[in-house]
């Protein structure tokens, strides 16, 4: 009842807003809702999966290569197949796992196993690879191969859910990947393969989204603005060294990057090795996107004139600078800094990008508020030897609309929604269900 009530809602929505050919059914995306977790400043969606419907809270992970949740002492599903060893859909090289009972989720002889990954653990920890129902947004869909693990097995600082948000519990991952999500249900929903991410500043104004399948034809900001100056689209690329911390020989990374040609301050270059910006013959260097990181990370070399070329823009608008507050290197005083759209008028970031397009981080993505008094530049130090030059993190993507298009390889966004007048809780509204038919 629940799933045809969502299809309608689809329904009234297509019809309202953008008439289709009569007869053409055309595939719809999923539409996730998103939270920010306010202590670990990660984003966590829900889901529901197997019989009885458990609802897991599972992080949004986009560097991450499939879905895994928690099946512990205490999880059972009726709906669940372990998948055989050596069977076609098990991925292959994650050995073979065996239980000695009872059976249950996570518990089974001759099973394909899986890395468990959560790269905020210090270990990779082994599951099961399965198959069971996953419900997204009351819709339910079939077959959905995910991994999991016992969390009971391992405890206490080296469990597997360290890190993460108290509530959640797993990973959604959407890396290119043969078994993220989006891939799983672009073949069996005919979809595009593609997702799109646009994740909240705070739970106060409301939810973010993640869209699986495309985002666009549900958007109506998107529509309105039918010019290429609302998406500016980048190319992405394969880093063809592995980033993950296990691999077969020869893997390529399943990590988003882009590349950035340069990096600007109110419009001046700042001053670094330019080679940190390109990907070595190691696979080192370069820019990539990671939803596990809360605050962009970028290599010292870059960082350092980073705060230094900030700090001095900042001054020339009598801005003026306090401690530093860990793990941050430039903090200010926050009643000496303007208001404006994007939040707080401090200088602006400007990512060049490979397309001679500009990602331009405004204040309400550059800044952290610590406290009442503070703000500071929300970048981190990655040390001198980081794997990836720069990690484009949670902070820096709020109240952008993203959209990774895997057929064509490119990542295409909005920069800041506050300079359209509009944040990602206010992109579609699809909860409660009469609320989506405004859109038009
Ligand atoms: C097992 O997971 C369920 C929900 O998935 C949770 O309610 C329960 O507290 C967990 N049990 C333990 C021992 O962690
Ligand atoms: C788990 O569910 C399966 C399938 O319904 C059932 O055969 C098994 O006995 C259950 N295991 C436990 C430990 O309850
Ligand atoms: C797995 O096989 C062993 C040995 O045959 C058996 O003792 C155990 O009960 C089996 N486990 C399950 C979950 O069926
Ligand atoms: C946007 O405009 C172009 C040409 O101006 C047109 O070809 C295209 O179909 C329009 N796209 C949408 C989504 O309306």
């Amino acid at each position: 009842m629940a799933s045809s009530l969502f299809f309608l809602t689809i329904a009234l929505l297509s019809f309202s807003c953008f008439p289709q050919p009569h007869g053409k059914t055309q595939p719809r995306p999923f539409i996730l809702p998103i939270e920010k977790d306010p202590k670990t400043n990660l984003f966590y969606t829900s889901v529901r999966i197997g019989t009885p419907q458990h609802k897991m809270d599972l992080v949004i992970d986009v560097g991450g290569p499939f879905l895994w949740y928690d099946c512990n002492n205490s999880y059972n599903s009726t709906t669940y197949h372990p998948i055989p060893c050596g069977s076609k859909k098990c991925p292959g090289d994650s050995g073979c796992s065996g239980c000695n009972g009872p059976f249950k989720v996570g518990c089974s002889n001759d099973t394909c196993g899986a890395f468990i990954i959560n790269p905020l653990a210090d270990s990779i920890f082994s599951g099961d690879t399965g198959e069971d129902v996953l419900f997204l947004s009351n819709t339910k869909v079939s077959n959905i191969l995910s991994g999991c693990t016992n969390s009971d097995a391992f405890t206490g600082d080296y469990g597997v859910l360290k890190g993460l948000p108290k509530i959640s519990k797993g990973i959604l991952g959407l890396a290119r990947t043969k078994l993220a999500l989006q891939t799983q249900l672009s073949l069996s929903h005919n979809l595009p393969s593609n997702f799109a991410l646009c994740l909240p500043s705070s739970n106060k104004n409301g939810l973010g989204n993640l869209f699986i399948g495309g985002a666009p034809s549900l958007v109506p900001i998107l529509k309105q603005n039918n010019d290429s100056s609302f998406f500016l689209t980048t190319p992405l690329i394969v880093n063809p060294f592995s980033t993950a911390p296990v691999f077969g020989e020869g893997d390529p990374s399943y990590e988003y990057f882009i590349v950035v040609k340069s990096i600007k301050i109110d419009d001046e270059v700042l001053n670094f090795k330019p080679t940190l910006l390109s990907i070595d013959n190691k696979g080192n260097g370069g820019t990539k996107i990671s939803t596990m990181q809360p605050f962009t990370v970028l290599h010292s070399a870059i960082y350092k004139p980073l705060v230094r070329d900030f700090v001095k823009k900042a001054s020339d608008r009598k801005i003026k600078k306090v401690a530093a507050v860990a793990p941050f290197g430039a903090c200010f005083d926050f009643s000496t800094i303007g208001r404006t759209i994007t939040v707080l008028d401090v200088p602006t970031i400007d990512l060049e990008l490979e397309g001679g397009v500009h990602w331009k981080i405004h204040g309400g993505n550059s800044m952290v508020l610590v406290n009442k008094e503070v703000a500071c530049l929300g970048f981190v130090d990655g040390g001198k030897e980081p794997k990836t030059s720069i990690v484009v993190g949670g902070h820096q993507l709020e109240d952008n609309l993203l959209e990774f298009d895997l057929v064509s390889s490119k990542l295409s966004f909005s920069n800041s929604l506050l300079l359209h007048k509009t944040r990602c809780s206010k992109l579609v509204s699809f909860f409660p269900i009469p609320q989506g038919v405004m859109m038009s």
